[in-house]
């Protein structure tokens, strides 16, 4: 009996399957790349959390500074105050293209290596390395920055040497150190992909099926996708806002001294960004005798800037060590001490660093340093980290 209930089932199970074979009009290269809950790719029509969603599908950020002047109309006293201006107004659709691109290693020649690879979202969209590694091991100058809230930096790179999101991403997208691709190579993988064609099809409205990508709508999706980064519900924001119970006593007089005329810490990091965005030479330590990094005095040709890096925010600080352009300082504590060892105390000999005028000889006792540190990681925010994709577009493992 048993015998022929076997026999029949597999019997019916050979028929369906002969069936799906011959029926299933999917073509082949789509099948590979249906999600877990069985849906081709498509993008986001709706935006990332912390954006409207504008009659014109475009994506606007709203966050509870908005509510304060900014900072240019008004003095920096408090801490009501407004952001820089933000990079926003683009479509969901946009935004949700630039987050596959952003995982997948197709834009890299070797197909290893994505953005992700160094700005990795659960190291604060920075690396974990004091410097980055890209194409075959090759060691980088610097230390990957964290990504959060690049959508209010006007200039970007420790050197401050580009002007805009998409200047930035050609660094890492064409040098032969890190990503080593050309647009040629980039578009022709891209274009070459069933999937992508439709979803920048979807995402910048091209008509016609046969119109290819573009560079630009990379460099697009791409920078989209960077401006959802938002971070600015951290307990210390909620602070600010006016619920008083947000921080501890102890977090409060990290706050304190951080803010101080002794400490000086937010004349450069200054709130709500943690970052006047102006260069500074601070002096910090290069790891190796044998090298010192110029900084900014390449990029704008002025011997003042020597050794002079761009204010970083403070901004989701304590996933992103280790620390400095460098990565030299392998704890958060360690970067915070640095400012009380006296000014210049790391400057090479022989070098003539005009060092700002705000680093200067706040002899911190260890305590005052612990307490900035409580109120440093105050400044943890990650409730809009977006979705990690599973698989991306191009089929390629996410490295
Ligand atoms: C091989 C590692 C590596 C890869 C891959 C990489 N980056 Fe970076 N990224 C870095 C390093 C290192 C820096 C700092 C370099 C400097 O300042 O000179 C940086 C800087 C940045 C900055 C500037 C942030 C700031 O605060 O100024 C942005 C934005 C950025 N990367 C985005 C991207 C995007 C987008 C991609 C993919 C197209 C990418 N990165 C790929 C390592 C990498
Ligand atoms: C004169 C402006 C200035 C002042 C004042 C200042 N900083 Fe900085 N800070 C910078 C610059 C510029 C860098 C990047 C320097 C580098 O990479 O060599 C930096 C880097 C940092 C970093 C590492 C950030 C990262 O992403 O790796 C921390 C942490 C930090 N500062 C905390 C503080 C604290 C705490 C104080 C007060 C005790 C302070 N800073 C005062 C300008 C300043």
């Amino acid at each position: 009996m048993n015998r022929i209930f076997f026999t029949i089932s597999i019997f019916i199970i050979g028929i369906v399957f002969l069936f799906v074979f011959l029926f299933d009009k999917t073509p082949t290269a789509y099948k590979k790349f249906q999600d877990s809950n069985n849906n081709y790719f498509s993008l986001c029509a709706t935006c990332p959390p912390g954006f409207k969603l504008t009659k014109e599908n475009k994506c606007e950020n709203v966050n509870l500074y908005m509510q304060y002047d900014s900072p240019n109309n008004k003095g920096l006293g408090g801490l009501k105050i407004g952001l820089p201006e933000v990079r926003d107004g683009f479509s969901p659709q946009q935004m949700d293209l630039g987050r596959y691109l952003f995982f997948d290693p197709i834009l890299s020649s070797d197909n290893k290596i994505s953005c992700a690879s160094c700005h990795n979202p659960e190291l604060g969209f920075s690396d974990g390395k004091a410097k980055s590694e890209g194409m075959n091991g090759a060691v980088l100058e610097r230390s990957a920055p964290s990504l959060w809230n690049v959508a209010y930096l006007k200039r970007l790179f420790w050197d401050a040497r580009a002007n805009s999101l998409e200047e930035q991403m050609q660094g890492p997208l064409f040098s032969p150190h890190e990503m080593a691709s050309t647009s040629e190579e980039i578009l022709k993988k891209l274009n070459l992909s069933k999937e992508y064609r439709q979803l920048f099809r979807e995402a910048f409205g091209t008509k016609n099926e046969k119109d290819s990508i573009q560079m630009n709508e990379v460099f697009t999706a791409i920078t989209a996708f960077e401006t959802s980064l938002i971070s600015l519900n951290s307990r210390y924001d909620q602070y600010a806002h006016g619920f008083a119970n947000a921080l501890n006593e102890k977090e409060i007089e990290g706050m304190n001294i951080f803010r101080s005329f002794v400490a000086r810490c937010a004349e450069c990091h200054t709130p709500p960004l943690f970052s006047n965005q102006q260069i500074a030479v601070i002096g910090s330590p290069e790891p190796n005798a044998d090298f010192f990094d110029e900084g900014a005095q390449e990029t704008f040709n002025d011997a003042t800037m020597r050794g002079g890096f761009k204010v970083p925010s403070l901004r989701n600080i304590e996933k992103t060590a280790p620390y400095m352009h460098s990565g030299h300082f392998k704890t958060l504590k360690e970067a915070i001490a640095f400012y009380t060892k006296g000014r210049g105390h790391a400057v090479p000999k022989g070098e003539n660093l005009y060092l700002h005028w705000h680093i200067w000889e706040p002899q911190l006792s260890d305590e005052e340093v612990e307490r900035i540190h409580d109120f440093l990681k105050t400044l943890t925010d990650e409730t809009f980290m977006p979705e990690i994709p599973k698989k991306v577009p191009s089929g390629l493992p996410i490295s």
